[in-house]
């Protein structure tokens, strides 16, 4: 044992342990997309009336952490936890509209409840993030497009100071100089209230943008070209409340999708969206899975004689290209490929931080610049490996999955800020996985 394994095995954390070599066999339930859900509870903050979100995926330490943040700024919530109901009233108590660091530094996503309390109470003070494990995550697109809506932006020991002009905030012409899915998201929810019309042009397009649109719409909001790099929105006064159903979580299903592949199983996964994972899809059928799609089934296994996927490029992009949030999971699967594979990150500068964990186990990985080569080994072999980040995680559960004795992943906080009972989920479907304490 290494230092560092004789530490992680003993900070008492709750940890998984994985026994490989089983295929994964059976149905699994897909849950609401983790980030469509935060961005929606933030869309709670615009209006005073009840905001029913349904499928919500309850049990994730991100949905948590964003549910004691709004409880901090004067929202009643109410969760039901088996039904996946949330219901949010933000009372606009104009007296709450602080955003702590405390919490804020748990979650990047946090950052989004700045512009709606802005536009409803005027003024609004949130912590800003902070570093990030992935990258470094800037926030400056959110900020500068509050500015071009008028609002005045001071930094003051780490907190964003927002206010609205007198008459409120006012739409703008907002280009973004890249494609950003959460600066797109924060300006679409600000702009509903903002006085005139607003456009974002190079917005971003992932389907959780959608979602989140077309619940303002339902608010009462008016907002043109959903699903395109143009989003026009024409501000109104107030927005109202709605009943909401949160969309399937597409990195999870792709999650799922490599590890029944991978496993040489065969998986049904229920309550999917298979059109937002096209990009997913088609790398899959190409390293020699089969995929079939029944409306909102998808039932994934490896070509009847393929002995192991073969190796494939991938190159991750903004929707719908391949997702940055697949990238990790993919390595993996190439990692027991036929041949070799190049994997190209384009969308955060330190997303390779699952590569030493996997060459632990035995993979061979070269990252240079932002690609990895890998070639496909014939085995890996179960070891103690940290996650770092929620993908990293799950693309070692994956490794454990497949690997020649047991795995035991340190540090597993990051995997469940945003996989609900991934041990159940797939000791369900034949895994020998449990979470230890
Ligand atoms: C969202 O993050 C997701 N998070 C991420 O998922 C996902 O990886 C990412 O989009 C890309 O798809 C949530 O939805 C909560 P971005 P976000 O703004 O919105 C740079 C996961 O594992 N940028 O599209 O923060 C940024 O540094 C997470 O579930 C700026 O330079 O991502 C990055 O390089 C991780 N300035 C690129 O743009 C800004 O003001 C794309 O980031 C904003 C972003």
């Amino acid at each position: 044992m290494t230092e560092t394994d004789e530490n992680t095995a003993q900070d008492g954390l709750p940890k998984i342990k994985i026994r490989g070599g089983n295929p994964l066999n059976g149905d699994i339930r897909i849950s609401g997309a983790k980030n469509s859900a935060l961005k929606l509870i933030c869309a709670s903050l615009l209006t005073e009336q009840e905001v029913k979100l349904f499928n919500v995926p309850t049990r994730l330490r991100d949905i948590e952490t964003l549910e004691k943040l709004l409880t901090h700024m004067g929202s009643e919530i109410v969760v039901n936890h088996d039904a996946k109901t949330m219901s949010l009233k933000g009372l606009g108590d104009k007296s709450k509209t602080t955003a702590h660091y405390d919490l804020v530094r748990q979650m990047r996503a946090s950052i989004l409840v700045l512009g709606p309390t802005l536009a409803r109470h005027g003024h609004a003070k949130v912590s800003l993030p902070g570093g990030c494990a992935i990258g470094s995550r800037p926030v400056d697109l959110h900020l500068k497009g509050l500015e071009q809506m008028g609002a005045d932006i001071q930094i003051e020991d780490g907190y964003v100071l927002a206010t609205a002009p007198a008459g409120g905030l006012k739409g703008a012409d907002i280009h973004f100089p890249k494609v950003s899915v959460g600066a797109t998201e924060h300006l679409l929810m600000t702009a509903t209230l903002a006085n005139g019309i607003t456009t974002l042009s190079n917005a971003a397009m992932e389907p959780e943008i959608g979602d989140l649109a077309n619940m303002l719409n339902n608010m009462g909001a008016d907002i043109r070209g959903i699903g395109t790099q143009k989003l026009v929105i024409h501000g109104v006064d107030k927005l109202n409340g709605t009943d909401h159903s949160v969309i399937p979580d597409r990195i999870e299903t792709g999650t799922f999708m490599i590890a029944a592949a991978l496993t040489g199983g065969e998986v049904t996964l229920k309550n999917t969206r298979p059109d937002t994972i096209d990009a997913v899809t088609a790398l899959l059928k190409k390293a020699g899975a089969e995929v079939m799609i029944d409306g909102t089934d998808i039932t994934v296994k490896r070509k009847e004689n393929l002995q192991s996927l073969r190796g494939i490029d991938i190159m991750t992009e903004p929707y719908p290209g391949f997702p940055t949030d697949m990238q990790a999971q993919i390595m993996t699967m190439l990692t027991l490929c036929d041949g070799a594979g190049m994997v190209t990150e384009t969308i955060f500068e330190n997303r390779y931080m699952h590569v030493p964990e996997l060459v632990r186990m035995g993979a061979n990985i070269v990252v240079q610049g932002n690609s990895a080569i890998v070639r496909g080994v014939n085995k890996l072999k179960g070891a103690q490996v940290m996650a770092t980040d929620l993908r990293a995680s799950v693309a070692l559960v994956i490794a454990g999955l497949c690997a020649e004795g047991e795995t035991t992943i340190n540090r597993i906080y990051h995997l469940e800020r945003g996989y609900e009972d991934i041990a159940g989920k797939l000791s369900a479907v034949g895994a020998d996985i449990r979470r230890e304490k």
